[in-house]
């Protein structure tokens, strides 16, 4: 747990020195000499202090040229590295904006000391710290902890299998969380209500799975009246084996409703926050699997905007969900939507495990949120859809669209995506499949889901 509370006496615990200043007043002179031979980047633990309250200090010495990333890096790693209870003493931390210092503290707590231990049968100990200052910082602590619970949100929903998370308890959870958030409401249409719809692509993956199509539509009014919503759209599949082209390697595939946990958690903290802005939230929700009903490849299926699409591969299935929830966001009035998809390999291929790769039609808008996820020291990567690649996706011989295009596939993906854009739209696609899960990371991160993406569009909505 991480909470806020006024500096007293009783508190002495980590403070942050920076090397060459002065700023350690708290410690009396024989520990300064301690501290003051101690190297950047050192983590000092002082114990037996004469005339402290406390037993132990964690001294953290930063650069005097120290940046909120380098903190957060150094943050981490006493997170990693020291279990029990600890107070912060943020004013300590002089030369830094002290908010950022509070924001940057509470969102790294949550998110090193996260541990998705739910199906293990012993629980690792939470850690305690407790931020103290001579000044009241509780508005933007409250304002990071919802950020970091909505992370928390996503990355619990990620993390969970297939079988204890299917399509119909993904409904289920998005109910509950909706009855707990105000200003919002939730409307599921079942299989039926999409077969009304015409959403031929969607029901096309659904076709194999056990649990029928769901498409899930969740609505934040933050302003008087609700119109001009903003759309988000998640890829909801809940788990990916490839259907007939069936996967060689379907490990993590869990993580590909990603993009729906995604928006689930932007909408959560953009409720909490009460921001000023409406939003919807479509999830087009299923599993990609087999049984003797499920598609083929060769197959056509019509999207609910009309276009047929001849099937290359059961395995460029998220495209598929995506095209009709695209077309079914369009329809209930928004006019400026964002997808996030753990889509293509490719874009892993191409970026890696650090970058999210971003697609629009829409040079300000993508800006935007490439500014947006800088302020997150995030990295948002434009990436092309050319007429090369539009010519690409359009190349079927027996349909308007094939979904499977082998060279550019994460910019080919994208196209497929821009087919389902009415002109008007301003849409921006992130492919998060390198960034939303990671199997090896490489800075103290746990394995499994990010939360990438939360952050960054609680800033662009902001803005609006
Ligand atoms: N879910 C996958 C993409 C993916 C890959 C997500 C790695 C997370 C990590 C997607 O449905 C897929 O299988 N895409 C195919 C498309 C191809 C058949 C055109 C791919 O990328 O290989
Ligand atoms: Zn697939
Ligand atoms: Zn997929």
């Amino acid at each position: 747990m991480i909470i806020i509370d006024k500096l007293n006496k009783s508190y002495e615990d980590i403070m942050f020195y920076i090397k060459g200043s002065d700023s350690i007043t708290i410690l009396n002179e024989g520990l300064q000499k301690y501290v003051k031979d101690a190297k950047t980047n050192d983590i000092l633990t002082l114990t037996d202090i004469v005339g402290a309250k406390v037993k132990k200090i964690n001294v953290i010495c930063l650069d005097k040229n120290i940046t909120i990333k380098s903190l957060s890096k150094l943050f981490a790693k006493f997170i990693k590295s020291n279990k029990g209870n600890f107070n912060i003493l943020v004013d300590t931390i002089s030369k830094l904006d002290k908010e950022l210092v509070v924001k940057q503290l509470v969102l790294d707590y949550l998110y090193y000391s996260y541990n998705f231990d739910r199906f293990k049968s012993t629980k690792k100990e939470e850690s305690n710290y407790i931020l103290v200052s001579k000044t009241d910082y509780t508005s933007v602590f409250n304002e990071a902890s919802i950020l970091g619970d909505a992370i928390d949100t996503t990355r619990n929903l990620v993390n969970t299998p297939v079988n204890y998370l299917n399509t119909y308890e993904l409904c289920d959870f998005v109910t509950d969380l909706v009855s707990k958030l105000d200003n919002t409401t939730l409307e599921i249409l079942d299989e039926k209500q999409c077969e009304e719809l015409k959403m031929g692509a969607f029901l096309g993956v659904n076709a194999g799975s056990l649990q029928k199509a769901r498409l899930i539509t969740i609505k934040y009014q933050g302003l008087e009246t609700y119109d001009n919503p903003i759309g988000l759209v998640g890829k909801g599949v809940m788990f990916d084996t490839g259907g007939y082209s069936i996967k060689l390697n379907m490990n993590t595939m869990k993580c590909d409703m990603a993009g729906s946990a995604t928006v689930i958690g932007v909408l959560q903290a953009a409720a909490m926050l009460n921001l000023k802005v409406n939003l919807m939230v479509v999830i087009a929700a299923t599993d990609n699997r087999i049984n003797e009903h499920a598609i083929v490849v060769d197959d056509i299926l019509t999207a609910m905007n009309g276009k047929t699409i001849e099937i290359g591969s059961t395995d460029a299935e998220g495209r598929l969900t995506l095209a009709d929830a695209l077309t079914y966001i369009q329809s209930k009035g928004c006019r400026e939507v964002i997808d996030m998809a753990t889509l293509t390999g490719a874009v892993v291929a191409a970026l890696g495990d650090y970058i999210t790769g971003v697609f629009s039609n829409d040079k300000k808008m993508v800006n935007k949120l490439i500014e947006c996820a800088k302020a997150e020291d995030e990295i948002y990567w434009e990436l092309p859809i050319t007429d090369h690649i539009r010519d690409a996706v359009r190349k079927s011989s027996v349909a308007d669209l094939k979904n499977r295009v082998a060279p550019a596939a994460a910019s080919a993906a994208a196209a497929f995506l821009e087919e389902f854009i009415e002109d008007g739209t301003k849409w921006v696609h992130m492919d998060i499949a390198g960034t939303s899960y990671l199997t090896s990371p490489s800075y103290l991160e746990p394995v499994g889901a990010t939360g990438v993406g939360i952050k960054e569009v609680i800033n662009y909505l902001k803005t609006k």
